[in-house]
């Protein structure tokens, strides 16, 4: 595991974004796992930056998010499809086609899981997974559980999780109940992993990830197992 404490969250940004850049140089139709949340806007900010000063090129990247709600369109303004298009797919020359989200509409969601698993596998898998992590400690929206959840699967948002992500809702009914989400093992199976955290209010939670038991209720608690993992934190360690 290697740790880098940034100095704050612009410092925080560009580090993972240097990372992720190096990833698509060196292997340009390497497959990156993406994440949403307020976390990582700043790392796709710098990338759309170097994107336009013509230092990377996402022609032949494909990238595959860890999680969708359930319920909402791809347009709706707080759907992860319509938060990574704003962030970073409508700003670089990525494929359309080379873009992967969990279908939240999809009619039967169960089948829509095993797409995703079926997906990931035929791609050859993530390269690179960005991970965030939440006050309860989930990744992707693997919630704390009595085990963890291997495949793709769809998860009732604890109500941490639901209040977390009120900000972003006019109304805290409107958030979603559930969500699909990629699971634990096409996480850890990622040949690397790069977790960003902001903020002191992440700083005892983050403790526990990093170094406290492995344990499903801590969900993130498990990447202490992987190989290739750094974590950037600013302000959280
Ligand atoms: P945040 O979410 O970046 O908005 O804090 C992280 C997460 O819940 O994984």
């Amino acid at each position: 595991m290697k740790i880098v404490r940034a100095k704050n969250y612009a410092d925080m940004s560009r580090k993972a974004a240097n990372i992720i850049s190096a990833q698509v140089i060196m292997v340009p139709d390497c497959v990156l796992g993406l994440a949403t949340g307020s976390t990582p806007i700043g790392i796709y900010a710098q990338l759309v930056d170097w994107y336009n000063k013509g230092d990377i090129d996402f022609a032949q990247t494909v990238t595959v998010n860890l999680d969708e709600y359930c319920g909402l369109d791809q347009s709706h303004p707080q759907s992860y499809r319509h938060f990574m298009d704003e962030h970073l797919f409508r700003q670089i020359n990525i494929d359309p086609k080379n873009i992967h989200i969990p279908d939240g509409k999809a009619a039967d969601t169960a089948a829509e899981c095993r797409r995703y698993d079926e997906l990931i596998e035929s791609v050859g898998g993530l390269d690179l997974q960005l991970l965030g992590i939440g006050h309860n400690g989930h990744i992707g929206f693997n919630e704390p559980a009595d085990a963890f959840s291997e495949n793709t699967n769809c998860v009732t948002l604890g109500q941490s999780t639901i209040a977390a992500n009120a900000r972003f809702f006019t109304d805290p009914s409107e958030v979603p109940r559930q969500a699909i989400t990629m699971g634990i093992k096409a996480i850890m199976q990622s040949r690397k992993l790069l977790l960003v955290v902001n903020g002191a209010d992440k700083k005892d939670i983050l403790q526990k990830v990093l170094f406290g038991p492995i344990t499903p209720q801590v969900p993130g608690s498990i990447i202490q197992l992987h190989p290739d993992l750094t974590v950037i934190a600013a302000d959280a360690l």
